[in-house]
């Protein structure tokens, strides 16, 4: 199976192609824990996915390898399973740096200016139980089983250090990050991730996605999580023509309404035979296009996900919407232009967090060690 090397200029998960399974998970320090908590966390967190991401065992001993009369190292439930492309990418948020005025690790005056909480969008129904977070684990595999063990290992790795304040299980890639992979359809049955950018356009990366600075986060990223609860029930009423004109591409293809196949560029001037813009002006890709945003684009990594239904019988589901970008003031403007976006009525921002992404480590070194020399 497929093997992405943990250490490296970069984390892995950012632009290895995306892998078909998500267990995300947002932690917060414990309330007593010192810089040496924090720090020897970081070490034994990186040093558990360099192991779990070949397919091993968290540690040397493992799941059964110890002695029989403790607990094991190792949960096991990943035993005899491949690595499964699996990636775990490590982020920090704003309140690990600065929380209350409080500077616990000593790290606040290493905090980037634009690593801080998002503004309020229009629209914006967020739960904080389901929002923020001081430490962010990415884990994403093409087994669910490992992205889920993965996740277990490393908190139970954390105990006492620090604990999970919020997680969330996502299927079915919405984006695509390499040429190779067909573009997968989100929930609303669209094709998501046709004008991503890809893991192999390193000029888009370096503009768009790498963060330049300070220098304990150069080559690392800033990781934008929304959580977007879709409302299925009505979209499922709506007529196919209104369903493309909201998004702004037919529904089979996932061409733009001004023509063409899936990777026709849009033609925003072009009119219909009634005179009207072919894509509509309020359309998302339209309000999301880089035309419009001052070039900005996103690399979008996120993930369909079903939480079962609410209790009107409602599917409580969405799309756990994964941005990178090198500031995250980029998916600010383009939240923004989104303010009169026509998908508004059919969607709602629900959770919401803001990750600082520390470059890759070298071998036998941990993510974020810069931030300690
Ligand atoms: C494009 C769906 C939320 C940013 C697209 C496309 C679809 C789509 C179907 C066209 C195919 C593609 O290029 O990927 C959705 C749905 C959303 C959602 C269903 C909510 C549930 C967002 C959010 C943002 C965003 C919150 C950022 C703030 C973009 C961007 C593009 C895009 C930048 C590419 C535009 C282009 O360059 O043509 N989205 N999207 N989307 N979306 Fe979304």
């Amino acid at each position: 199976g497929v093997v992405h090397p943990f250490f490296g200029t970069h984390q892995a998960g950012i632009a290895t192609p995306v892998q078909a399974n998500l267990h995300f998970a947002a932690f917060d320090m414990a309330d007593d824990a010192t810089r040496d908590d924090l720090i020897s966390l970081l070490k034994d967190w990186s040093y558990a996915a360099s192991r779990m991401t070949q397919g091993l065992d968290v540690s040397a001993t493992g799941a059964v390898g110890g002695s029989p009369d403790a607990p094991p190292d190792d949960t096991g439930e990943a035993l005899g399973l491949p690595a499964s492309a699996l990636t775990i990418t490590f982020g920090l948020g704003p309140d690990l740096f600065e929380k209350n005025g409080v500077d616990r690790f000593g790290i606040a005056a290493r905090r980037p200016d634009a690593l801080k909480l998002l503004p309020r969008f229009v629209g914006d129904a967020l739960d904080p139980a389901a929002s923020g977070g001081e430490l962010c684990v990415q884990a994403c595999a093409d087994d669910p089983q490992v992205a889920v063990h993965a996740i277990r290992n490393l908190s139970r790795i954390a105990f006492g250090r620090a604990q999970i304040r919020w997680s969330k299980l996502g299927f079915g890639r919405t984006s695509k990050t390499s040429s190779d992979q067909l573009t997968p359809r989100n929930l609303f049955g669209y094709k998501d991730g046709t004008a991503n950018i890809l893991g192999d356009d390193e000029r888009a990366l370096d503009e768009q996605v790498w963060a330049a600075g300070p220098s304990w986060l150069a080559g690392g990223s800033y990781l934008v999580v929304r959580t977007i609860r879709q409302k299925i029930e009505p979209w499922d009423r709506q007529q196919l023509t209104e369903q493309d004109r909201i998004i702004g591409r037919s529904k089979g293809e996932g061409a733009p309404l001004s023509g063409g196949t899936e990777f026709t560029e849009p033609d925003f001037a072009k009119k219909d035979a009634a005179g009207q813009p072919a894509i509509d002006m309020h359309a998302h890709v339209r309000l999301a296009h880089p035309d419009f945003n001052h070039g900005i684009r996103l690399l979008r990594r996120g993930y369909n996900f079903v939480d079962g239904n609410d209790p009107l019988g409602s599917l409580n589901a969405g799309l756990f919407f994964l941005s990178y970008q090198s500031d995250p003031q980029r998916f600010v403007t383009i939240q923004r232009a989104l303010r009169s976006d026509l998908l508004n009525e059919y969607i709602q921002h629900t959770g919401s967090a803001v990750f600082a992404i520390p470059p890759g480590a070298k071998q036998g070194s941990y993510v974020g060690a810069g931030l300690f020399a």
